[in-house]
């Protein structure tokens, strides 16, 4: 059984469902967590990924309140079930509650994904991390970095490094996303071959904080190449709560579908963004990231010089490091194609896993 919920679970589901399907039954369980279309359907479309067998329909509310009606619903779905595994990806509120029902009903859970640490207990993914990683019988960490994280821990049982399930996605889909480009880049006014900035920024700590958005915005209009910028739901809702705008170097639009994504990562020049995702596939691009954090999980791109954390008012200084030539060296920090089927193969051999538990 696959929880997923939001938008980089439905990514990374999408080639472990596949792997799964060749030789296994799935039940896909879509917690509702991320109801829009342009949020959850057009993934399910550009990924090919199956009509989930169960979609609960929770989305919004408090994290208690989201991740309670989450809990009380798939612990239902599981106990109907009774699947040999669950598995949970990455850090979402849905991955906490999938992880947390199944290890109380004995169910053996595995987290792919597993490992990543901000070290900042203020982030609601960083509490899901740790949580998610305690309940897992079976943990699948993407770099060395997450399984020396696992290590500090004392996790070491059920370790599995397989690499990272974007590798499988994203350097798959280059040349079905260029077919998209023109149309894309005709939403944005920008001309193919303009240089642009590709921007997304999401974070409560960075959306939900009135002087850290402002400092973002003011940042985004006045920087030296122009912005595309996909507008998730919580930034729209907040820029409208403080009554703050986008000049016009900000080419904003709605929240794009994978495809679009990937044709976008593959047409600019530099990311800037808060997500953990974005970091990694522009690093997957070769594309130098300017992380509007002040921590990261994914520490070795910042090491090997493709990625530089900055707070909202250094930004036009980061943006100016980051068009520098890139580095010369990009070392192969996420493994190699096939993590998927690597990832089936660890559950088959470690199936009787749940004869112990
Ligand atoms: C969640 C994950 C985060 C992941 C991100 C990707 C948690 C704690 N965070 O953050 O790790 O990087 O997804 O996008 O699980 N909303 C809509 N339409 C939607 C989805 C959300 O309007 O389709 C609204 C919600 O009602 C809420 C806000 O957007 O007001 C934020 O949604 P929420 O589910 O809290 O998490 P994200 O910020 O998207």
């Amino acid at each position: 059984m696959t929880i997923v919920g939001a938008r980089p679970e439905f990514i990374q589901t999408a080639p472990v469902t596949q792997a799964i399907r060749k030789r296994h039954t799935e039940i896909l369980v879509h917690t509702g967590q991320h109801y829009d279309d342009n949020m959850s359907a057009v993934f399910f479309a550009d990924l090919g990924i199956p009509e989930p067998e169960y979609n609960l329909g929770i989305g919004g509310g408090t994290h208690a309140e989201q991740t309670g009606q989450m809990l009380i619903s798939l612990e239902q779905v599981m106990q109907r079930e009774q699947p040999d595994w669950v598995l949970v990806f990455g850090d979402t509120n849905s991955t906490v509650a999938g992880a947390l029902a199944a290890a109380k009903i004995h169910i053996p859970v595995a987290h792919i994904e597993a490992g990543l640490r901000s070290y900042d207990r203020r982030m609601p993914e960083e509490i899901n991390r740790v949580m998610t990683d305690h309940l897992s019988d079976v943990l699948f960490p993407p770099t060395r970095v997450a399984v020396e994280n696992l290590k500090r821990e004392g996790i070491t049982r059920g370790v599995r490094l397989v690499g990272d399930v974007r590798v499988d996605v994203v350097l798959g889909m280059v040349d079905k996303a260029r077919a998209r480009r023109a149309a894309l880049l005709a939403q944005t006014r920008l001309t193919d071959g303009q240089p642009f900035a590709l921007a997304t920024i999401h974070r409560a700590s960075n959306t939900d904080d009135r002087d850290r958005l402002k400092a973002i915005v003011t940042a985004f209009n006045t920087l030296e190449l122009p912005v595309v910028l996909p507008v998730h739901p919580r930034l729209k809702k907040m820029l409208g709560e403080f009554g703050f705008a986008f000049g016009g170097n900000v080419r904003a639009i709605e929240p794009v579908g994978f495809l679009d994504m990937v044709a976008l990562l593959d047409a600019c020049q530099i990311v800037i963004t808060d997500s953990g995702g974005l970091q990694k596939e522009a690093y997957m691009f070769r594309r130098p990231c300017v992380t509007v954090r002040d921590t990261t999980e994914w520490v070795e791109t910042v090491e090997s010089g493709w990625n530089r954390l900055t707070e909202p008012a250094d930004f036009a200084a980061a943006a100016a490091a980051a068009l520098q030539p890139p580095p010369a060296e990009h070392p192969d920090h996420y493994g190699t194609l096939g993590v998927s089927d690597r990832i089936v193969d660890a559950l088959e051999e470690l199936l009787p896993v749940r004869a112990t538990v």
